[in-house]
């Protein structure tokens, strides 16, 4: 393990009972490792372009080779007003704490001056935006078989995170582009735990804080009441995803067709939700099962966060050890209802867009943001739902 000493050198070196502090911080931190700036410099040929993989809301990720002959993902977080290294290894500890067969490992950090990097193990398939719902980009074929098992696992780690981590953590941004696949496709749940990291005053962030339109849970969007349900109501939309092989906006489409949940509770009222099934399996799928699925996260995405199953009982419905009842299915929170509310609302600042996969920056979510940033891990409003 790097000496943290090192990691400290150059510009913030902390007074003298900073360092204790920070000391004591680190030898709790049994299962990260605290990397210098200059492996990870070393790691990335000097965070060359060509080792980019790409960037998101919270800074570019680049692919490198670790000295002990690990591929990583390095994600060197932008943020301007930098985290005090103190917070930030509090964080890095729960999460890194955290192992599951679904959930991204954390392999350590590097908190060296105003670098705050973390280090993650490398996925060989890139994520479900950038394959399954990435067009003709990309040539992964996903049968039912690996569908289903990409579904049950993310269904998996989402129960983990809420019900079997201490404390228990609200992922906030349950999407395509933050479930990763391996080799073998298996999916991993990445950016748990990152919103935490982001310190929740920082404008340039607040949309990434917020989610992401398309899934967004109506009372986290227009109250700002950030439960697990919300990660329930984003995995609902998932799903749907996942087994229609679309997005859940998709502009370019009819007008009646743009909205994939909209779809979804329509076609479930004419009992043909079976049309909602990818074309692209053809006949390799099982109807019963496609069937179940898309109710399944018609329930999870009920307008009340009471009326959406916990992800434990999610696994249970998509795994066949429960029984979905369709009297239990009423119509769900939509994404148009949350449009003409915020019309009807017409509050003065912000916009709402509808765009796919595009951020909000309304100013509902600006309060959410700046009233629940520091709700991830624990939230009062959970323990009722
Ligand atoms: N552990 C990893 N292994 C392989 N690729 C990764 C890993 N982590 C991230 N990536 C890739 O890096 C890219 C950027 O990821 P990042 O999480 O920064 O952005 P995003 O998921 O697109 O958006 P968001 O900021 O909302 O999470 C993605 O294309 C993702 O596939
Ligand atoms: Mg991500």
């Amino acid at each position: 393990m790097t000496c943290f000493g090192l990691c400290l050198g150059g510009k913030a070196s902390p007074p003298h009972n900073r360092v204790v502090e920070i000391d004591e911080e680190i030898s709790t931190i049994e299962n990260a490792r605290v990397y210098s700036y200059r492996e990870l410099r070393a790691a990335t040929e000097d965070f060359c372009p060509v080792n980019k993989i790409g960037k998101g809301g919270f800074g570019s990720v680049y692919k490198g080779r670790l000295r002990d002959g690990k591929m990583a993902a390095i994600k060197v977080l932008s943020v301007e007003s930098k985290q005090g290294v103190k917070e930030f290894l509090t964080e890095i500890k729960v999460i890194s704490n955290i192992e599951h067969e679904n959930l991204v490992k954390l392999y350590g950090c590097c908190a060296e001056g105003d670098h705050r990097i973390l280090v993650y193990n490398y996925l060989e398939n890139n994520s479900l935006s950038q394959t399954l719902l990435g067009g003709a980009h990309s040539s992964l074929q996903f049968s039912w078989i690996t569908r289903t098992k990409i579904c049950i696992g993310v269904a998996r780690g989402l129960a983990f995170l809420h019900e079997e981590a201490q404390p228990y953590i609200v992922h906030r941004d349950i999407k395509a582009s933050n479930i990763l696949l391996d080799k073998d496709l298996t999916p991993k749940i990445s950016d748990f735990g990152l919103a935490k990291l982001i310190p929740a005053d920082l404008t340039h962030v607040s949309t990434r804080v917020a989610g992401t339109l398309g899934y967004l849970a109506p009372e986290y969007a227009m109250r700002g009441q950030l439960t697990r349900k919300a990660d329930v109501y984003s995995f609902g939309i998932l799903l749907l995803e996942i087994v229609s092989g679309r997005c859940n906006t998709n502009k370019r489409l009819p007008i009646e067709e743009q909205y994939l949940l909209e779809r979804a509770w329509r076609l479930f009222k004419k009992g043909e939700l079976i049309q909602l099934v990818d074309a692209l399996l053809g006949d390799d799928f099982d109807v019963d099962d496609a069937c179940k699925f898309l109710k399944v996260s018609l329930l999870c995405t009920q307008v009340m966060p009471k009326s959406r199953p916990s992800m434990s009982t999610v696994v249970k419905l998509l795994t066949g050890e429960m029984q979905v009842d369709d009297e239990e299915i009423s119509e769900p929170g939509m994404l148009s209802d949350l449009v003409s509310l915020r019309n009807q609302k017409n509050t003065s600042s912000g916009s709402l867009s509808t765009g796919s996969g595009k951020q909000v920056d309304s100013s509902s979510s600006a309060n959410t943001t700046a009233t629940h940033g520091t709700m991830t891990f624990t939230t009062i409003d959970d323990r009722k739902s």
